[in-house]
């Protein structure tokens, strides 16, 4: 059976604008995918191990051919275990508000913990550096919000790093399909408007997903 795993970076709970577009997302995607198992994964109910000193420490071993031992070798199965969930996914539902122009650092610390030489990476000291879940027919599909920036709106309202940072990761990673569904009313704009444009959005994308 394949599996969809709904991600979410937002800790706002009923009140969360990219989890309420995510949840119209996996109704559509429900009723039109009956065989997919779908899954969610708060990233804020406590599972994501931190990635400390032991962590950095283990990655640094394995990519020096090492084995990761003594305090290192706990950290690197939480590690593992974390990635074993991430790559299990076929299909990938990202919630992503936007946090001081990036991502908010719950999701940074999902990045730190998964991208493992190995695991989400390979690297040659001449080609650079290899995608290691390419072609494993995975899709993502990232809901952006925010609430001061804006695509028509100048710097004086912030720059957008998030998506282009998320966007860039998730290439890296070898998942190359992403859709994006946005969320971005503005200070100025039309909220409710903005809600449907992007609930349409996330029905469109769920039926084909
Ligand atoms: C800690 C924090 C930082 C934020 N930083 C920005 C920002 O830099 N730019 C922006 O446009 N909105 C910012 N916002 C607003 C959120 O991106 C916006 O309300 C978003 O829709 C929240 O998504 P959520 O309701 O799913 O949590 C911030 C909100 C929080 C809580």
């Amino acid at each position: 059976m394949s599996t969809l795993l709904h991600i979410s970076a937002s800790p706002r709970g009923a009140a969360s604008e990219s989890l309420q577009i995510a949840n119209t997302f996996l109704e559509t995607y429900r009723e039109t995918h009956p065989d997919t198992e779908v899954q969610t994964w708060d990233l804020w109910d406590g599972s994501l191990p931190e990635f400390g000193p032991a962590a950095a420490g283990a990655k640094m071993s394995v990519f020096g051919g090492g084995t990761p031992e003594g305090e290192q070798a706990a950290p690197w199965r939480a590690t593992q275990d974390t990635f074993a969930r991430f790559a299990a996914a076929d299909r990938l539902l990202f919630s992503v508000p936007m946090w001081n122009h990036g991502i908010p650092y719950i999701l940074k610390q999902l990045i730190d913990v998964v991208s493992q030489p190995g695991m989400v990476f390979g690297i040659d000291p001449t080609t650079g550096y290899t995608h290691l879940l390419a072609d494993q027919d995975k899709r993502a599909a990232v809901i952006y919000t925010s609430a001061v920036w804006g695509p028509p709106l100048g710097p004086e309202f912030g720059t957008d790093f998030a998506s282009t940072y998320f966007n860039d990761w998730l290439a890296r990673t070898g998942i190359t399909d992403i859709t994006q569904i946005r969320y971005h009313p503005t200070l100025s704009g039309d909220a409710e408007e903005a809600r449907r444009s992007a609930r349409a959005a996330a029905r469109d994308t769920a039926k084909s997903f």
